[in-house]
């Protein structure tokens, strides 16, 4: 068993989510809005350790009227622990997991970091040999008790979502920009695949226009 797993993300009518020195203020004000909605609504909320390094965000539901209880447990995909001492995905606003690889157990278990974060309340979950197993993962959460999730990127780990079958829902808000730039962060980069007959399929349910930006949700099809 594991949870129903929804991507959101947003971005520019180039595919990109980021730019190349991680600018990635992309959603308008609403769009903002309908993204706190859906944190609202999900029981966890999970990002890669890239997202964390690059935007240290708190992934709690503060854009709308929310209560404490209403945050999503909040989960850190981070095969070698780097996840730094004070990044805002650990403080006491909700409950966070770290999910990490068994290469790096033995060291970070006897580290302080462990000891710090561990006193905070975070619980760690260890997967896979040097990187997270994400279908081990996925089951473990769903006993967590994690029944829908939200995915909130970035680039690699979208990827690595895909191609594993992990994702059943894509919500995508396509913002009226082009930044270019071949390394900017495209919404799934991963190693990709090798032909357009590998590629996942996907089907649109619904669209609609929110201010200046596009909504389009996609179910993913498991064929
Ligand atoms: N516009 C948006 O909606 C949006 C949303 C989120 C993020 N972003 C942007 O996306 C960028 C970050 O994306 P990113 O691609 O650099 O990082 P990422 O996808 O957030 O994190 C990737 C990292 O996760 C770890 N990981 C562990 N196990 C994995 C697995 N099985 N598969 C894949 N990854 C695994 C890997 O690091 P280890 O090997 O060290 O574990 C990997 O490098 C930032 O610039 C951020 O602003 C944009």
């Amino acid at each position: 068993m594991r949870p129903y797993v929804i991507l959101s993300a947003a971005m520019t009518l180039d595919g990109k989510i980021a730019t190349a020195t991680g600018s990635s203020n992309i959603s308008g004000k609403k769009d903002l809005e309908r993204v706190h909605e859906l944190r609202k609504e999900c029981d966890g909320i999970m990002v890669g350790i890239g997202t964390v390094m690059e935007d240290d965000p708190r992934l709690t539901v503060h854009k709308i009227n929310a209560n404490p209880e209403d945050n999503p447990v909040r989960i850190v995909v981070d095969s070698k622990c780097r996840t730094p001492i004070d990044a805002r995905i650990t403080n006491n606003d909700a409950k966070t997991i770290i999910a990490c690889a068994n290469e790096y157990k033995d060291d970070f278990l006897s580290s302080d970091k462990y000891e710090t974060f561990k006193k905070r309340g975070v619980k760690f979950f260890f997967s896979g040999d040097e990187r997270v197993d994400l279908v081990a993962l996925m089951s473990y959460l769903h006993e967590e008790g994690i029944e829908k999730l939200m995915l909130e990127g970035g680039a690699t780990l979208n990827f690595s979502m895909i191609k594993a079958g992990l994702i059943d829902e894509i919500r995508i808000c396509v913002a009226p920009m082009v930044v270019g730039g071949a390394n900017a962060k495209t919404f799934f980069d991963g190693e990709g695949f090798d032909t357009m007959d590998e590629s996942v399929k996907l089907e649109l349910v619904d669209y609609y226009p929110l201010e200046k930006d596009l909504i389009l949700t996609y179910k993913v099809l498991n064929i």
